[in-house]
This record gives structure tokens, sequence and C-alpha cells, in this order.
């Protein structure tokens, strides 16, 4: 019950204001796994005692705290270590009760005639044997040149570097993460970032720092600051379409982030699943390739379930994200692979990701009519759009009355890197539902919801 107190005397003599040394002492012991999500605090007045200070500190430190979003006090219960978000809490693949509009994916059904094209013709290659076997590392030389053929039509430079074929982007996030950096290193990302990261870094024990942002993104100054205090080992930036935000840089603002990333020398990860809604645009990887890591998936830009993901990284990191790969699912499910691999070859990828880019124009339109009024950011052409609230709705409390209203939406406190006061917003996917009644239904409730405020609903 007390180790987590382990060095408080000595930070009590260094920080001579009792609650500013005792809110340091908790902090740490959260960030660094001594009180671990779920965990019950003490009694307040049983800290006061065995502390000897007073009660009025310890409780002025749990409110600190609770505002702070470490901990949270359940009534007549105690207080309890905040549970880390974890994806399945923040995004649902599958609701059955309501209309999802938590999770960012294309509109599956687009590319279904073109993959039973390919299955069925995948059914009749001969010999089949090699789908069902285990294949070379790092993909066979068709898979490898797959790869290549597909992101030559990005704007990314591939000439001279390696490709990795890993499991979408998830995985590939994962693998840099564990090639890159170790266990309690910092890993610099937007202020608000995908929760898939969050959680990965909570898993593996590195620690997020979240990096200011504006209508751009991620701000250089921010990011040059945090070099400055942290030892940052890696960045991991979405510079198009950013998730939650839709935020997409300028060229100039890429070259400016890949500037500091020079001279800090930190690894970048370019996580550019979204980076074919903004395809004329340079991935932010080319202006610091030495130092970067590209990765792309097929899940936004074709469908998720093939689980298909490419990482362009420097020669010399081949083998070793390769080995990260072998380590960790062995290797991308072949089958999977071969129908990528023609769903490419035969120009079909390229229709379908047209389609998908297409009717997410057409779905942003029709929220810019159904959510008039109300402040949100998004492209013309993202998946996604951040809608903030105005006072006094809080992102909590916004999206658990949508959903007892039957629609499902992301709060922001799942996309905060750290713990930290956030802006009232919600996520909400446009491409989600199947169909576009769906979406308008879902729409005006929310847009009701927005202007009746939380005393009214
Ligand atoms: C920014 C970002 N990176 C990575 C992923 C994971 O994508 P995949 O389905 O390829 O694992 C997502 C999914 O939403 C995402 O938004």
């Amino acid at each position: 019950m007390w180790t987590w107190l382990t060095g408080f005397e000595k930070l009590q003599q260094k920080q001579s204001v009792i609650y500013k040394a005792l809110y340091q002492q908790l902090e740490s012991a959260i960030q660094q796994g001594a009180l671990r999500a779920g965990d019950k605090l003490p009694p307040q007045r049983q800290l006061a005692q065995h502390l000897n200070i007073a009660l009025a500190t310890v409780t002025r430190v749990y409110k600190m705290a609770e505002q702070q979003g470490l901990i949270n006090a359940k009534v007549g219960k105690g207080s309890f270590v905040s549970i880390c978000p974890v994806l399945p809490q923040a995004i649902r693949a599958q609701d059955y009760q309501c209309i999802n509009l938590s999770i960012i994916k294309p509109q599956v059904a687009l590319a279904e005639t073109f993959l039973a094209e390919q299955l069925k013709a995948l059914s009749e290659q001969q010999p089949l044997t090699d789908l069902m076997d285990y294949n070379p590392d790092g993909g066979s030389l068709t898979d490898q040149q797959t790869a290549r053929d597909w992101l030559s039509q990005r704007n990314v430079d591939i000439e001279g570097r390696g490709i990795s074929i890993c499991s979408g982007a998830q995985h590939g996030l994962m693998v840099l993460i564990n090639s890159l950096s170790g266990y309690g290193d910092h890993i610099a990302v937007e202020k608000y970032c995908y929760p898939g990261i969050i959680t990965l870094a909570n898993q593996s024990g590195r620690k997020l720092v979240g990096i200011e942002m504006d209508q751009q993104g991620m701000l250089p100054k921010s990011l040059e600051q945090a070099c400055k205090k942290h030892s940052i080992k890696m960045l991991v930036v979405v510079a198009s379409h950013q998730n939650p935000t839709t935020a997409v840089m300028s060229k100039a603002r890429r070259k400016a982030i890949a500037a500091i990333v020079k001279k800090y020398s930190i690894w970048m990860v370019d996580d550019d699943v979204y980076g074919f809604l903004s395809a004329d645009l340079p991935a932010i990887s080319n202006f610091a390739p030495q130092q970067s890591f590209y990765l792309n998936s097929l899940s936004k830009s074709m469908f998720p379930g093939l689980r298909i993901g490419y990482i362009v990284c420097p020669t010399s990191f081949k083998q070793r994200i390769d080995d990260e790969i072998r380590n960790s699912i062995w290797m991308p499910v072949p089958l999977t692979l071969a129908l990528a691999t023609r769903l490419i070859h035969s120009g079909q990828s390229l229709k379908i990701q047209q389609l998908q880019s297409q009717l997410a124009t057409q779905r942003q339109k029709l929220a810019s009519q159904l959510l008039a009024g109300c402040d949100y950011l998004a492209q013309p052409n993202s998946y996604h759009l951040w809608l903030k609230l105005p006072h006094p709705w809080s992102s909590e409390q916004f999206s658990h009355e949508l959903k007892r209203q039957g629609v499902l939406v992301t709060s922001a406190d799942y996309f905060c890197a750290q713990y930290q006061q956030q802006t009232a917003a919600v996520r909400i996917s446009v491409m989600a539902t199947q169909t576009e009644q769906e979406l308008s239904y879902a729409l005006k409730r929310i847009r009701r919801l927005v202007f009746a405020g939380p005393n009214d609903s």
C-alpha cells in the first residue's frame, strides 16, 4: 500500500512545498508503473497520518490528480488510478445497438465485387502450396515488387531504400517502436494522437510526450522544446489527415519538422495511412530519409480486412525490422498478401482508392450541411471530423448522452497523449455507416445535442 511512496522524504527535502512534492511523487509512481491502472489509493486520512502531513494537503493533491485525469474518485469506494485508454474502449469495430461513428474505416462494400473476382482467380491458381507454407523473410520477390509498385504512386522516395511487409499499420507501429526504442524511452507524438499508439506505449513502457498543434498539426517550436527538455528517442507523426484532428501539414511544415528531427538526431515514423487523400503532398519522411521510417497500410485506401502494411526504411535497418516482424507474427498471412498483390497488379486497388476518396468527399459535403453552425475541423475528403463542443459540454458527457440516443462517437480523452486538460471535442467517422441515411440520422442527432447542451438533453 505504501511502496509507491519510496523516495518521498528525499523529494520533500528538494521540493519544500509539500503538496507539490506529493503530487510529483504520485505522478511519477503512475508513470513508472509503481502504481498501475485500477490500483486503489490509500484513504486520504490514512495517507495524511502515514506522512504526518495535513489532511487538507492530501485532499488538494488528490483533487489535482483527478483534474489531470491521473486518478478517479468513486463515491463510497475511494480513489483509483485511472484505467489507461485501450482501443476497444475508444473504438468499436462493431456495435449492433448503435449507429457506430467511432471507427475510421473505408466503405468495405465498395471493394466487394473486386475481392470476389480476385478470390475466384486465386482459387484457380496453381500451385496453391506457396500460400500454405512459411514465406521467405520479408516476403517473396513478387510481394516486394508489388509493394514497390503500390508505393510508387505515393509521393514517397523508395529508391535505394528497404521495404518490409507487416500486418497493417498498428502492427507496423509496434514493430517500429520495438526496433527503434527501449523501455522507458520518450516518444514524441501529436498532443491529440491515434489511440493505438497510446496503447502500444503503455504496453511497452515508453513515455509519450504530447506536442502542441495548430491547424496544420504538430508545431515545430513545441517539438524543439520537447527535444530540449526530454531526451526524445523517436517521433511518430501523422502529416496527412491527422487522427483525430484531420490536420494536413503544408510542405513547409513538413520540412520544418524534418529539420528538427535531423538537428536532434531522433528517429521519425511517418504514419501515412491517410496520405493517399492528400496525394499531391510529399511524404514528410522524404525530408529526413536517413532517420525516417515511412509506414503505410491498405486498411484505409482499400479495406482493413487485408491486414497488409508496408515499412520503408534505410537499408541498414531492413534486417532488424524483418526480424521484429518475424518475432511478433512470423509473417503476414500469405493468402491476403496474394490477394493484395492481385488487386494491385490488376489496377483494381487504385480504382477502390479512388471510389473511397470520392465517397469521403460526398460524405463530408453532407456533414457540412447537417452540422451547419457547429465548430468542427475537417478536410473536404477526410474520413473523419473533429467536432468541438460548446461550453458547458464535456467530451465524456457528450459521448455518453449520444450513446444513450443510439450513436457512438469517440470522446477527446481517448486521444490525449499525456494526462492533460483536454478540449471538449469528439471524433466522428463519416465513412463508417453503410448508408447515407444512417449517417444523416446520426449527424442530425449530434447537431441537436450540441445546441441543446447538457442540461436540456
Ligand atoms: C493514424 C493511424 N495509424 C495507424 C492506424 C492503424 O491502421 P491499420 O488498420 O492498418 O492497422 C490507424 C487506424 O485507424 C490510424 O488512424
